[in-house]
């Protein structure tokens, strides 16, 4: 294999994402031997005493990161969120009980969906109606105080709606896909029942997802479940039912010590404000662009936008490639342009966005 000049764009991507530069030199560096073991992180046994070290060292830094209390668990499971949306009505909730989802977007639909064919899932609040560009007012939630548990999608990737306070669902357990929001900013994990998120935006590679569980939960996990889809199963061999996404796991713990070293999430969470302020300030000042989400719902991590001539999108797209802004094209479903604003997308790659963003709205506004 020949090796190629490195020329590393400004990555937008949805997901997989941006990572830490750092992050990717040091498993490069590492990645023929890792540490004393003579092989590389992906050629060790999960059950070695090297990697037990790591997977418990990365587990105690994001449980610093995230202040996570000591009655939570913190699992590192596979199958992506997608899983999550099935694994978690099979563990919490009986078949004939009812759970509410907050559906705020797509995934949230996706979520529900899957949820419907296991538990009585029902729609307690959408905002389907306007597109989702806002949230549904919390006073007009429709939700039952026996239900299993609430669950929203604090930040939904495809449209760009992003809750920036966590709701009040009294005493219900609320359960979060935190896929595309969890760790760009500081959270109180114990608002929260449990917290799941893919890792392929602000944690590492893609098939690896985290979730953070609070124990009182697992006392739910039906023990008729097969072992692998049991929450409680995985809790108790601490992730090591079978053989985990070992790479995934040593570059989310590289993430980790990364975020740490950066000054934690207080730091990270001022970045990211700015970087999306710098972005939607633009759009609003131009009559080229647009944002159609309500301001107080705008996300900090996927910001979509428009043009005002759609016939202009195959030229934006081709020539802010050309600059080397990578992956700005919106979901299909929405079409149109999104910048995804992760972690690992610095502020000099936003203000590299908005000064090509300017020059092509003077080039053809
Ligand atoms: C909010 C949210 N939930 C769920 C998913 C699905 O994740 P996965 O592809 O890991 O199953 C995504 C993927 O982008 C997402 O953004």
């Amino acid at each position: 294999m020949e090796c190629l000049p490195l020329s590393r764009g400004h990555n937008f991507s949805a997901g997989p994402a941006a990572l830490p530069e750092a992050v990717l030199r040091r498993a490069q560096a590492e990645l023929l031997e890792w540490g004393t073991s003579g092989a590389s992180v992906m050629e060790v046994s999960h059950r070695g005493k090297e990697f037990m070290a790591m997977a418990e060292q990365a587990e105690a830094d994001l449980r610093g990161l995230l202040a996570i209390p000591a009655n939570y668990k913190v699992l590192f499971l596979q199958g992506g969120a997608t899983q999550q949306f099935a694994q978690i009505p099979m563990n919490l909730a009986r078949p004939e009980q009812r759970a509410d989802y907050i559906v705020t977007g797509d995934w949230g639909e996706k979520a529900v969906r899957e949820a419907g064919s296991l538990v009585r899932a029902q729609v307690s609040a959408t905002s389907a109606a306007n597109n989702y560009t806002a949230l549904p007012p919390r006073a007009d939630w429709d939700l039952d105080p026996a239900s299993a548990y609430v669950h929203y999608t604090p930040n939904e990737t495809i449209r760009g709606v992003e809750f920036h306070e966590v709701p009040d669902v009294g005493g219900v357990p609320l359960i979060a896909d935190m896929s595309s929001t969890i760790l760009s900013r500081r959270i109180d994990v114990s608002r929260f029942g449990l917290i799941y998120a893919g890792a392929q935006k602000n944690i590492g590679p893609s098939g690896l997802v985290v979730l953070i569980v609070r124990e009182d939960l697992l006392e739910r996990c039906p023990s008729t479940l097969p072992k692998i889809f049991s929450f409680a199963e995985h809790a108790a061999q601490n992730s090591l039912l079978n053989t985990p996404n070992t790479f995934g796991w040593y570059l989310a713990g590289l993430v980790f010590q990364w975020l740490k070293a950066e000054g934690g999430l207080a730091v990270i969470e001022q970045r990211n404000r700015r970087k999306a302020e710098t972005l939607y300030d633009f759009i609003d000042t131009s009559d080229f662009y647009a944002n159609p989400v309500d301001r107080a719902a705008r996300s900090w991590m996927n910001v979509p936008f428009t043009l005002a001539d759609s016939a202009l999108d195959a030229a934006f797209l081709q020539q802010s490639r050309d600059a080397g802004l990578l992956a700005l094209k919106g979901h299909k479903l929405v079409g149109g342009m999104r910048a995804s604003l992760y972690n690992a997308v610095e502020q000099a790659s936003v203000d590299a966005l908005v000064d090509f963003m300017r020059d092509f709205a003077r080039r053809n506004g």
